[in-house]
């Protein structure tokens, strides 16, 4: 028995032995060369690995030889598999060499429906460009933010419905007291309030970002994206806000483009107005508007919110109102990427769909 395990491991290294000088001769690619070689000394299934099971049954004093044998065995695979793959990689390498050449001088393929900003980013740029070219400063505010910078700096009262749970996204966050009310911002206005908060008079602001709201459908999204401006320094008046709206709108729509403020109500000014533009989409084309359907008819789009900063506004910021006031105006961006692009819906900006995101 036990010199039958000695006879039977000198047998099984002998067919390996065999098995395997073929197989690397043979092997015409590296995978294939790597492949063998595991089949020989793979250490799961390796052939050696079986044959290597046969030492139990050899008696100690025989152990040492037997395992010497098998080790030069090893090695001489390995040696066998070095050669075999410095052959091939030579081989290979002469291929290449031998083949015909790259053309390094060929043209370089052109991008195929290279990508471009969004619609909506292409829009915010060239606002944001309009008002720093009018002497703004442009910020960024958070995303998420406080109750006190989103509603109650900006004179919300605690029932005001904007507030309430149909409207707003409330977050929880890990960690934080559970009576921190912490929400997605459902306006930028939040970045008026960070701003006057923290720096003195005189400023000049826009800022550009996401805002968020239980809002669904063809003019309304529950995410949409908001420019919020402001100024405040000691002599500003509603002429000033006036100036700088009709401004943005010629440099929106072109010379000449009308505006009109409208008397409205946000909490955070006063007065408040909304302000609406000319329609530029049925004005010129025939001279009636009787089936234009971007104004309904009559001739105003509505675009933007904006009003004097109220006092208390400013008092919250720490602004002394007696010395200083301010304008603040803010306006969604897909409502002008609309009417700029002429868009239908709302919910085609968000679909991402690559052949309506290709026409602009
Ligand atoms: C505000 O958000 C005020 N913070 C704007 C403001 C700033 C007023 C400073 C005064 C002073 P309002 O809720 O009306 O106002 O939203 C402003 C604009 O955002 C709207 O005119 C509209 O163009 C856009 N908007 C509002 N809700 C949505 C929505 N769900 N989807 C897309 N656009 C929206």
């Amino acid at each position: 028995m036990t010199a039958d395990a000695v006879a039977a491991i000198e047998r099984g290294l002998a067919e390996l032995g065999e098995a395997y000088r073929d197989a690397f001769a043979t092997a015409s690619s590296e995978t294939a060369l790597r492949d063998e070689y595991a089949k020989v000394l793979g250490k799961k299934q390796g052939s050696l690995t079986r044959v290597m099971a046969l030492m139990r049954d050899v008696p100690a004093e025989r152990r040492p030889d037997a395992g010497a044998r098998v080790n030069a065995f090893k090695d001489q695979v390995e040696a066998a598999f070095t050669a075999r793959l410095g052959e091939l990689t030579s081989a290979a390498r002469d291929a290449e060499l031998g083949a015909r050449p790259f053309d390094l001088t060929l043209p370089g393929r052109p991008p195929v429906g290279r990508g471009h900003l969004h619609p909506v980013l292409q829009t915010r740029d060239d606002l944001l460009t309009i008002f720093r070219d009018l002497g703004f400063e442009v910020v960024e505010g958070p995303e998420v933010e406080v109750e006190e910078n989103n509603f109650t700096k900006l004179a919300f009262p605690p029932d005001h419905p904007a507030t309430d749970m149909q409207d707003t996204f409330w977050v929880s966050v890990a960690g934080a007291p559970d009576d921190a009310r912490v929400l997605l911002r459902t306006h930028t206005s939040n970045t008026q309030v960070r701003v006057m908060s923290t720096r003195t008079p005189p400023m000049a602001v826009v800022s550009a970002g996401s805002v968020y709201r239980r809002d669904d459908d063809v003019t309304h999204s529950p995410m949409f994206h908001q420019i919020e401006g402001f100024l405040v320094d000691e002599a500003v008046s509603m002429a000033d806000l006036k100036g700088v709206l009709q401004a943005f709108a010629e440099g929106l729509y072109g010379p000449g483009t009308p505006i009109r403020f409208r008397p409205s109500y946000f909490p955070f000014v006063e007065p408040g107005a909304e302000v609406d533009i000319g329609c530029v989409f049925c004005s010129e084309s025939d001279g009636t508007r009787a089936t234009c359907r971007v104004c309904k008819t009559t001739g105003w789009v509505e675009v933007l919110g904006c009003g004097m900063i109220h006092p208390e506004v400013l008092k919250h910021c720490g602004i002394d109102p007696e010395r200083y006031r301010g304008y603040a105006f803010g306006f969604g961006i897909e409502r002008i990427a609309m009417l700029r692009y002429g868009i239908p819906s709302i919910k085609h900006l968000f679909e991402n769909d690559p052949r309506f995101l290709a026409q602009f």
